[in-house]
């Protein structure tokens, strides 16, 4: 695919690509949202390097993926409900993403885009890591890919978001939180190709099967998905920015750098029911 407005330039065989030539604090053409689309439905994950976005204009630059999600368990600041702080110092007991997860995958339409804007890093470490979900399913042998075509799975927010709160010292009281039951495999709605989405972070059960099988498969599937010839690896830099698609991929933070601080803020983008 060739591109007229962005620079492209893949970062690895099945996932990423780093993209230049453009300003996401700017109004953007429709030409340039167009070959960011084009760019993410190939790529999967975006890279962008010397961005300044602040609460607006990130959310104004997410819009333009489609309408913009309230986390579940995390309210945004004042008067930006969709904005997820994402922020790490000395005194954190945890950070967000240290599972392989697909973002808010719990909800019965799960997030589409995440758009992530980093303004402090440490001098080294807290990377994030990516794996292509259609490079997972083609993996697999094709009886297993028959088998798993047909079965269900439940992604359940309460274990993950509980123990976060525990561990930040924040009360449960009258806190509920989403689930919902997604096909194992999933389908892109225009181009029909297939990708795996179960993920550690989220899905619970395998349904349908006895509890040791539906473990051992979901265990299998699991550590399959996070393979490292599916990956990217992205270090961050002040001013980065990454887009990826949560219907096709997994990502993974690393908190590697203790006690360093790692700081800046996600607005996720709205997706539709896994088919
Ligand atoms: C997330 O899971 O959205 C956080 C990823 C990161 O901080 O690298």
């Amino acid at each position: 695919m060739s591109y007229e407005t962005i620079e492209v330039k893949r970062v690895s065989p099945h996932i990423g690509a780093l993209i230049g030539g453009i300003d996401l604090s700017r109004t953007l053409s429709n030409r340039q949202v167009e070959e960011l689309h084009d760019a993410l439905d190939q790529h999967l994950v975006l890279f962008f390097r010397d961005q300044d976005l602040d609460y607006d204009s990130a959310k104004q630059f997410g819009r333009h993926f489609g309408k913009l999600a309230i986390h579940p368990n995390t309210p945004g600041p004042e008067g930006h409900p969709e904005i997820l702080p994402i922020h790490t110092d000395a005194n954190s007991k945890l950070i967000n993403g240290e599972r392989w997860h697909s973002d808010v995958s719990c909800n019965e339409e799960p997030s589409y885009a995440s758009i992530l804007h980093l303004k402090t890093v440490p001098d080294i470490g807290g990377d994030t890591i990516f794996a292509s979900q259609y490079a997972a399913y083609d993996a697999l042998s094709p009886r297993l890919k028959v088998y798993l075509d047909q079965l269900t799975a439940l992604h359940d927010g309460g274990p993950s978001y509980r123990s976060s709160n525990a561990k930040r010292g924040i009360a449960e009281t009258g806190k509920t939180y989403p689930s919902a039951v997604h096909p194992v495999v999933r389908t892109h709605p225009k181009t029909g190709r297939k990708a795996l989405f179960v993920n550690a972070g989220f899905t619970t059960r395998i349904n349908g099967l006895p509890d040791r099988e539906g473990k051992a498969l979901l265990t299998f599937l699991t550590e399959h998905a996070a393979r490292p010839d599916f990956q990217t690896r992205f270090q961050w830099q002040s001013g980065s920015v990454a887009v990826w698609d949560n219907r096709f991929t997994q990502h993974l933070a690393i908190w590697d750098y203790h006690p360093q601080t790692r700081s800046g803020f996600r607005v996720t983008v709205k997706g539709d029911r896994p088919i």
